[in-house]
């Protein structure tokens, strides 16, 4: 299949923990399509999550947006249809690759897509004012996570923000949901990664991957955009099982 992400527009990253920045991330007319199709008379009925962001998604009890990319976006399915593949699975699994003997990676070779063991998730977001989230990893059933915007910036903050973790030495044990929260005194900012139009970033979700997003405020427009994470099905099975910090400085 034609790759739909411009791969080739990628840079990577591996401090302080690894991701991609792709920009320009679909070409033209598929991103005038993907935005032509975008859900917003969807999530007007959504309910709003995580403070001042509302999202459809493929998972969950309703899986509402399996039923929109049917019948209405058949750009989105065509994307999601690309993403939901252990070949693309696989791609991040080689660009990864150091780093996942660093976290000691747990995934195996049938812990796959097809056979059920890995899923992806993917939700259709829009944010307005008030939305921020802490600084956190996320849970520990997921392997790489991503983020895609839609729209260039009609608000303020609203951005990525990726935190080093040079000062700690041990990442919360793995258990079930739980979710640290930390200080910018544990995990200073690093580098901030502005939302804008056609830019993708996706993210090895390894312990030290310490993200957060910054307060959105004056919004002029929702800020759209879509989060997914490639998971293992298992929660209680961490993906990565080395929680100290042996690149501590
Ligand atoms: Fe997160």
């Amino acid at each position: 299949m034609k790759s739909m992400i411009n791969f080739k527009n990628q840079k990577k990253y591996s401090y302080p923990f690894d991701y991609l920045v792709i920009d320009d991330c679909f070409d033209t007319e598929t991103l005038d399509k993907l935005l032509d199709e975008w859900p917003s008379d969807k999530l007007a009925y959504a309910g709003s999550v995580m403070g001042g962001r509302r999202q459809i998604s493929n998972t969950g009890a309703e899986q509402a947006a399996l039923g929109w990319m049917g019948q209405s976006a058949p750009t989105w399915k065509s994307f999601y249809d690309y993403l939901n593949t252990d070949e693309m699975m696989n791609k991040f699994k080689k660009e990864f690759q150091p780093s996942l003997d660093t976290w000691g990676c747990t995934l195996e070779e049938d812990d796959s897509i097809f056979g059920l063991k890995m899923f992806l998730h993917v939700d259709w977001s829009e944010a307005g004012d008030g939305y921020v989230r802490e600084i956190h990893a996320d849970s520990q059933k997921r392997f790489v996570n991503f983020l895609i915007f839609f729209n260039d910036k009609q608000w303020d903050g609203g951005d990525f923000v990726i935190h080093s973790s040079d000062n700690i030495e041990e990442f919360p044990a793995p258990g079930g949901n739980y979710v640290k929260h930390y200080t910018e005194n544990d995990a200073p900012i690093h580098e901030v990664v502005q939302a804008k139009k056609n830019r993708a970033i996706f993210f090895l979700s390894s312990p030290n991957s310490l993200h957060s997003v910054s307060k959105q405020e004056n919004t002029k427009e929702y800020r759209k955009f879509i989060y997914g994470a490639y998971s293992r099905r298992d929660k209680m099975r961490p993906v990565f099982s080395n929680y100290t910090n042996t690149l501590k400085k």
